[in-house]
């Protein structure tokens, strides 16, 4: 281990994410009731650029109106390049009640997009004399985010959770795919007369991987956007879980099961990593720092992985 001890990251569920457009209050009651961890009401992409102020007051209103439970509630404004960014801040932050959580930043391509909307929320909640402060959570979703993402998880100590947006990703990428995420048709290998897929987001979510847990922040895996395909969703969350991510969204509710029965840990995986601390507790009191758990090698690196798992299926049970 470094000098420097690995921040942990936010001790909240972020299993699933459920997005939903502030243009459609009608499905604001569904979102509080669903399983989902944490809810974010979108300003941005999922709703017209004519539709923009009534959507933020329907937000507003409902932060106040609809019981949201114990999930984190986040609100997703429009990004930086925008005309209605501030006015999302300035209304949420002057208008909307302490119930909300968070705010997510969409395409975030330097520390310094962060650190503009830091000093505005610090400003109005001085001025407003707001107890509870309001986290981020920020998407990384171009070329300019992934090349500075190390800085972005850095740059504030409200940032929470960090997300990979694999459409506006591949967009700024230059990437030839319309698909949001998932496996890509012309992406793959051939051995013996046989194509092979491979994961194109792989990178891309193992930088931000890094770049989380070295700040202590949660990576968090984006949107799947075709909703009948429940396999693609399922393998696409197993390999970002398999990489160290806590997490993935929802953009339709029939993934809000998929993502909580991937994002928790199986009662079989926690038995075993609570047998492989038991069998290294053994090991200790023999003088030993390595043993065999079912004919493999355990050591101390193996108390820590175990004990991933054991603190994400605490954390989830409360
Ligand atoms: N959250 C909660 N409930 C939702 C929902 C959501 N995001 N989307 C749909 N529902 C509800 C519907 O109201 C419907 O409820 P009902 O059975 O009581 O009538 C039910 O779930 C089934 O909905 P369905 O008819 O299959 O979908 P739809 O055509 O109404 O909407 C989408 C499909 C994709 C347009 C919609 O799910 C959506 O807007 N998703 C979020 C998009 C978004 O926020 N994108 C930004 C992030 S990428
Ligand atoms: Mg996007």
């Amino acid at each position: 281990m470094s000098f420097r001890i690995q921040p942990a990251a936010p001790a909240r569920p972020n299993r699933c994410q459920l997005f939903g457009p502030g243009s459609r209050p009608a499905i604001f009651e569904k979102m509080a009731a669903s399983a989902a961890d944490v809810i974010n009401l979108d300003l941005e992409d999922s709703v017209a650029p004519s539709d923009k102020d009534s959507a933020r007051a329907n937000i507003i209103q409902a932060i106040g109106d609809v019981d949201w439970g114990t999930k984190t509630l986040s609100v997703r404004i429009n990004g930086l390049d925008t005309p209605y960014w501030y006015k999302d801040v300035v209304d949420l932050l002057e208008q909307a009640p302490e119930r909300l959580d968070q705010i997510m930043i969409p395409k975030v391509g330097c520390a310094a997009d962060i650190y503009a909307v830091d000093a505005l929320v610090s400003a109005i909640e001085a001025a407003k004399g707001r107890t509870k402060r309001i986290a981020f959570e920020v998407i990384i979703e171009s070329a300019a985010g992934i090349a500075h993402v190390e800085e972005i998880a850095a740059a504030s100590s409200r940032l929470e959770a960090l997300s990979l947006g694999a459409a506006d990703f591949a967009a700024s990428m230059g990437m030839a795919t319309t698909g949001i995420g998932g496996t890509q048709e012309n992406y793959y290998m051939i051995r013996e007369g046989e194509k092979h897929w491979s994961d194109p987001w792989h990178w891309a979510q193992a930088a931000i991987v890094a770049a989380c847990r070295t700040h202590g922040v949660l990576p968090v895996d984006g949107p799947f956007g075709d909703f009948s395909d429940d396999e693609g969703y399922r393998a696409q969350a197993l390999r970002s879980a398999t990489l160290g991510m806590v997490g993935k969204w929802a953009i339709h509710p029939k993934q809000i099961a998929l993502a909580n029965e991937v994002f928790t840990p199986s009662e079989d995986a926690v038995t075993e990593a609570r047998e492989i601390l038991a069998a290294m507790e053994t090991a200790k009191a023999n003088g030993e720092g390595a043993t065999v758990y079912k004919g493999r090698l355990v050591d101390i690196a193996s108390i820590k992985q175990a004990e991933v798992i054991v603190k994400q299926s605490e954390m989830i049970a409360g």
